[in-house]
């Protein structure tokens, strides 16, 4: 019976791997910016629509999102928390990160 089961359980996942199906290291690449971006919700809200005086991603050019972050993480640009929370981020985070909230709905 546990054998059956195994045999499926392979039999399956052969046919998963020879359709094409992305590996889970793809699968992760592919959330890379979720991951990041909710790293920035508290401050900037989850789509980046921020509330009061934070400064709105959502709907920002995806370049100068990138640039920004950059600048403050390379001490470049003025921060009171941005260059901390920028620190450790690598350039391909950053990219993912600034392409999701450029894809968000801008409050109107
Ligand atoms: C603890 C709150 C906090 C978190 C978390 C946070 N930010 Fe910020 N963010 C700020 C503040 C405050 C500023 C204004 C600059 C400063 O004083 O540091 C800012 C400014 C920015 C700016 C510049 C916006 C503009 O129009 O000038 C960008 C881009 C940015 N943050 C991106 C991010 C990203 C991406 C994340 C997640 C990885 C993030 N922030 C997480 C508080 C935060």
């Amino acid at each position: 019976m546990r054998m059956k089961r195994f045999v499926a359980a392979a039999a399956i996942g052969l046919a998963a791997w020879s359709i094409g199906l992305p590996p889970a290291a793809a699968q992760l690449d592919a959330n890379t910016a979720r991951y990041v971006a909710a790293n920035c919700a508290n401050c900037h809200g989850t789509t980046g629509v921020a509330k009061g005086a934070m400064h709105s991603l959502a709907g920002q050019n995806k370049d100068r999102l990138a640039e920004m972050f950059r600048a403050f993480r390379d001490g470049k640009r003025p921060a009171t928390v941005m260059h901390q929370i920028a620190k450790g981020y690598t350039d391909q985070q950053i990219d993912a990160v600034a392409e999701f909230f450029a894809s968000q709905k801008a409050a109107r």
